[in-house]
């Protein structure tokens, strides 16, 4: 990676409480983030959506105008993200002016360059996606995309001109097959773009609660004014932020909104003379066991509050990156969740932890022998921190942590083949220091890799290791330079998984 790294999540609406799903794109930038900070600069930015009609309804139905009702919400995003540990560089708001501004500047922009003209916007739209339809597009009279009811729009809008991108937008998809992610979505939006484009109404008459349109006429239309975030938080056209950080490496979505991030979103950015993103990659879905979307108004989300209380919120993070192919739907239970948490964490993971701090205090009074020169474990695995790495960077994260969980088995193995109990018992103190001194380096590999996945379960493992000289997440090519110095004084502690009942009172 020789480049400065930026990653982005949706902006979040805030019409309701977050759930289990907004908590899965923020953690995902969150590994991202963290994995490519061991290697260079990197920013993630993620935020909230406040204005367009869904909020406005939302705040209405609480008897609250609409920025107090987002002054009220947004601290519950950020004390979920804070909750998952995630740690972003920025988190924007569009009621902010410094996104007001930019959104301004770059529609009078667009309008100085004939990229938006005035004309009459006769059609549907649906409040729930804040999504103009034409008719044509319509099934069975309802919203394509949620299947909810559309209302008739009849205004004097302004309009992007769309269409005029076309051609470009085309030979950008065909000369870069990569650029969307996963097929399914490239292949999707291809058919989209080979249908034709028409131009996009980007304002509204009939609502109040937006960006005005400079010089009057309505507010700017939500998803056009939402867009921007990713280039207003880093200060466009000006700041230097920009110049290090655009464009994006990657922008994280879910599936439901590639159309807008990818063809309406390198339009705009185009018209402004700015480059399109390397990479939207367009997630699948969290759904019930049925195969349902999540989602807070079909009254089926769950509650990313009290999962994090009852498993951990590490725990989440790693069944969310582990269960599936980063971009396929997967369906969630609290069954699963267990399931992953007891087998992989408590049983593989947590008791290998457990087993070498046990000995490593029994055996050797909590202090990591010298190295010994026994079979040399870990060489095998010398590869594994650049997989884990390239796997990640290239989001595919269920791949990674297959190969660090290879390790796992390996250690965990060499614990029973090599009995360190009978070792001890029978005086063969130099290969019982060779082991313990293995199982300890792995550990700590353990630790340096799976930190970006479980940072505060990680940051654990790294203070019961006792390792001061150097931050779990410190530069990785230092860290994997070095090996853990014999003489450390490490700590046992409680087991860093517990196990969890599967009983539903539990
Ligand atoms: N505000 C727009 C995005 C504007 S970005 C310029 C929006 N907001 S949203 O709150 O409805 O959804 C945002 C994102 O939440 C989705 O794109 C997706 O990343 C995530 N998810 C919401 N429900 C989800 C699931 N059930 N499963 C997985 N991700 C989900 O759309």
């Amino acid at each position: 990676m020789s480049r400065a790294y930026y990653v982005t999540t949706p902006i979040y609406y805030i019409s309701g409480n977050p759930h289990i799903g907004h908590a899965y794109t923020t953690v995902v930038a969150d590994v991202l983030a963290r994995t490519a900070r061991t290697m260079g600069p990197a920013f993630f930015l993620t935020g909230t959506d406040e204005h367009g009609q869904k909020v406005a309804n939302a705040a209405a139905a609480a008897g609250k105008t609409p920025q107090a009702w987002c002054d009220e919400l947004v601290p519950r995003w950020q004390s979920l993200f804070a909750a998952y540990h995630v740690a972003y560089d920025d988190f924007i708001r569009t009621t902010q002016p410094r996104h007001e501004r930019v959104v301004q500047r770059v529609f009078e922009r667009l309008r100085e360059n004939g990229d938006v003209y005035l004309g009459t916007y006769q059609g549907w739209y649906c409040v729930f996606d804040e999504t103009f339809w034409l008719e044509s597009k319509l099934v069975e009279g309802k919203c394509p995309t949620c299947g909810r009811e559309v209302q008739w729009l009849s205004e004097n809008d302004w309009f992007f001109r769309l269409s005029k991108y076309a051609p470009r937008l085309l030979e950008h998809f065909r000369s870069n097959p990569e650029w969307v992610r996963p097929k399914s979505a490239y292949n999707e939006m291809l058919a989209l773009l080979e249908e034709g484009l028409d131009d996009l109404s980007i304002s509204r008459t009939s609502l109040e609660w937006g960006i005005p349109v400079p010089g009057g006429g309505g507010v700017i239309y939500v998803w056009f004014d939402a867009l921007l975030n990713y280039i207003s938080a880093i200060g466009w056209p000006d700041d230097p932020r920009f110049r290090t950080y655009w464009p994006a490496s990657v922008q994280l979505i879910g599936k439901e909104i590639a159309r807008f991030h990818t063809i309406v979103w390198p339009a705009v950015l185009w018209a402004i003379g700015e480059e399109a993103p390397h990479l939207v990659f367009a997630h699948g879905w969290i759904t019930t066991e049925t195969g349902q979307k999540m989602g807070k108004s079909l009254g089926n989300a769950a509650d990313p509050f009290a999962l994090a209380d009852r498993f951990g919120a590490d725990s989440i993070r790693y069944f969310l990156l582990r269960e599936a192919p980063f971009g396929s739907d997967f369906s969630y239970s609290e069954e699963k969740i267990a399931q992953r948490h007891n087998s992989d964490l408590g049983n593989d993971l947590g008791n290998l932890v457990h087993r070498t701090l046990s000995m490593i205090e029994r055996y050797r009074n909590g202090i990591v022998p010298l190295p010994g020169d026994g079979p040399a474990l870990l060489r095998r695995f010398g590869d594994l921190p650049q997989r884990v790495r390239d796997a990640s960077l290239d989001l595919r994260f269920r791949d990674g942590l297959e190969a660090v969980w290879e390790m796992v088995t390996t250690l965990n193995r060499s614990i029973e083949e090599r009995k360190p109990w009978a070792l001890y018992k029978e005086g063969r103190e130099r290969e019982l220091d060779a082991l313990l001194y293995e199982l300890c380096e792995g550990l700590r590999l353990l630790a340096i890799l799976l930190h970006p996945v479980m940072p505060e379960r990680m940051e654990e493992l790294w203070r019961r290791l006792g390792i001061r000289e150097r931050r779990v997440d410190d530069d990785w090519t230092l860290s994997l330079a070095e090996s853990i110095a014999g003489g450390t004084q490490t700590s046992l502690g409680s087991p860093l998984f517990p196990r969890m009942d599967l009983t539903p009172e539990s």
